[in-house]
């Protein structure tokens, strides 16, 4: 009989509420600074009563930490930093005996130049690990050697660095220290494979795979035609991203992993991946992935890039954002699974993109709401469950342990802003505000460690925005977030809100997010103010419970929700009438 090794045994991720856990900012459990594998294990039972059965962590294998992990040196070993490959089997075994599912965050579209792969194939041009890279002679210009063509990379300078003592060049679509493996090479895809069932067998339920977007390139690397930034080099995304040899190597991927296993795939795809897409890569049928991460709903609010600008200007444009999630929900429906998500290591915090500070408390209880019950996988980003938010910090420097941002530094200094602006724009924009340490109580470092952190913490943690302090708060953040996530997990709630439909109410409402899914046996209704100001909401459906609210009373007159600044519900409609 005809085997589909693609086909998903049980999709059982669809009854899953995610958290993600950035390794080295959750806990420290030795108090050398950085958080650890041990100090993660030892919160489990917080998590498992949070509601969580699928926990995403971050990277943890041996990294110089260039990009904090995303630059892997050896993918077989731990970083000492965080622990040992006991630590994490006892962290793997303990969360499986709470119920709790982990993914492992695996770069696998670049390695660390640290990695003895990259190494050889530097100091011996014959050998096979020079074909595990990208290597193509540089050009001659004006009697001058320049890169093979004009490819920019994320980090704004050309996307290829010259080998000492040679014409030529290696590719890095990031930075220059995570060189890209060829993923058309097949030792490339086997080594990786074999990785990933290294770490199944160890008992990982699954893998995001990280920058899946990028595993193919344009192999005739021809120029691009894109205006160039000025300096000749052009970041062109169509070179590197989503490209249709993708799915033929994550086929080859997933088909040697679920021989034996039953993992979740998640692929993270930048680059403007599309719905139809996506779709397609994790069709329900004969998709390679189970779910792909897209970053359409990030950022709807002109924060991106957003140094010129004031902060008045940076405003949530709902109308994109629900136009966003609708789009994928259309395409995706009943044909793929989806994660939700609004942020994650790679972005500020929600609470003061789409939020507000001045409203915290209402703020965090409704982006959640809002998240939770649209069609989807939530995955909640650690901190978010106490309305942690950005950093106030003082300088640049202060920013400086994540590269992306130190490059970004250099080139706005370059234009000649000055460290005042940039700063202002950094404590807005920066990823480095979603890597602060995890807010425990309101010990030294808020209870993340003794000895500090790579990231100041933030001194919010003083007021109230702690675990510690919120759980003895019955109003609290962390409170509503424990009630809310284990209605989700309710059979009846989850099966309306995974195979209902899903419809926009107001569509066009700049303020209001509603949406209402009419399941086999409920039909529920999620009304969201995502402003700071009072609006009326035209509601006609007949209320059989308020599920979730975060205000302590309901005003509907004559049809109308008058809506108080981010007052969100989710209500279940009685529909014996
Ligand atoms: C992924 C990671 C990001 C990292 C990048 C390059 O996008 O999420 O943190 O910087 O890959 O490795
Ligand atoms: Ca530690």
């Amino acid at each position: 009989m005809y085997h589909n090794l693609c086909m998903k045994h049980n999709r059982w991720w669809r009854d899953c509420v995610g958290y993600v856990i950035y390794p080295q900012a959750y806990l420290d459990s030795n108090d050398d600074g950085i958080g650890d594998l041990r100090g993660i294990e030892s919160k489990l039972d917080y998590l498992r009563d949070l509601g969580i059965n699928l926990i995403w962590l971050g990277p943890i294998f041996k990294s110089p930490m260039e990009d904090n992990g995303y630059d892997v040196s050896d993918y077989l070993s731990i970083a000492p930093e965080y622990g040992t490959m006991d630590d994490l089997k006892h962290l793997i075994d303990r969360a499986h005996e709470l119920g709790i599912k982990i993914i492992l965050d695996l770069p696998l579209a670049a390695t660390s130049d640290e990695h003895p792969w990259f190494q050889m194939a530097i100091k011996d041009p014959d050998s096979a690990e020079r074909g595990y890279y990208f290597f193509r002679k540089g050009k001659l210009k004006d009697g001058e050697l320049v890169p093979p063509n004009n490819w920019a990379s994320f980090n704004s300078i050309p996307a290829w660095t010259k080998v000492p003592d040679s014409d030529e060049y290696y590719l890095h679509i990031f930075a220059e220290k995570q060189p890209d493996l060829n993923w058309s090479n097949p030792a490339v895809r086997k080594s990786m494979a074999d990785v990933a069932l290294f770490y199944l067998n160890l008992g990982a339920d699954g893998f995001r795979i990280d920058a899946m977007a990028h595993l193919s390139k344009d192999m005739s690397f021809s120029d691009s035609n894109l205006p160039d930034h000025g300096n000749g080099f052009v970041l062109d995304t169509d070179k590197f991203s989503n490209r249709p040899e993708v799915g033929e190597y994550l086929k080859e991927f997933s088909d040697a992993l679920n021989v034996d296993h039953d993992p979740c795939l998640i692929g993270e795809a930048g680059g403007g991946i599309t719905p139809e897409n996506a779709a397609r890569l994790a069709s329900i049928e004969n998709g390679p992935v189970s779910m792909i991460f897209n970053f359409d709903t990030v950022w709807n609010n002109g924060a991106f890039g957003s140094i010129d600008k004031k902060d008045e200007e940076i405003k949530t444009d709902l109308v994109l954002l629900k136009s966003n999630f609708q789009r994928w929900y259309e395409k995706c429906h009943g044909v793929a699974d989806m994660p939700l998500y609004w942020c994650d290591h790679d972005h500020p915090r929600v609470l003061s993109q789409y939020g507000s500070e001045k409203y915290r408390n209402e703020s965090a209880k409704c982006l959640l709401t809002t998240l939770l019950f649209l069609y989807g996988t939530p995955f909640i980003y650690y901190g978010d469950e106490i309305g942690m938010s950005n950093v106030t910090y003082d300088k640049p420097e202060d920013f400086f342990s994540d590269s992306a941002t130190r490059t970004d530094v250099a080139y706005l200094r370059s234009k000649g802003y000055g460290d005042e602006q940039i700063t202002h724009y950094l404590n807005r924009c920066s990823r480095v505000n979603s890597r602060t340490p995890m807010q425990w109580d309101r010990g030294e470092n808020a209870g993340f460690s003794k000895k500090g952190s790579v990231n100041k913490v933030n001194g919010n943690y003083l007021q109230g925005i702690n675990i510690y302090d919120q759980m003895r708060d019955p109003w609290s953040i962390l409170n509503f977030y424990q009630y809310a996530i284990w209605k989700r997990r309710d059979a009846l709630l989850n099966d309306a809100v995974i195979n209902g439909t899903l419809e926009f109410l107001d569509f066009y409402n700049p303020d209001v997010f509603a949406y209402r899914h009419v399941g086999a046996s409920c039909e529920l209704i999620v009304v969201s103010n995502f402003t700071e100001k009072e609006v009326d909401f035209p509601f006609y459906h007949a209320i059989g419970e308020v599920i979730l609210q975060n205000y302590d009373n309901v005003y509907l007159r004559d049809h109308t929700f008058h809506l108080r600044p981010f007052e969100s519900f989710l209500l279940r409609i009685r529909n014996d009438e």
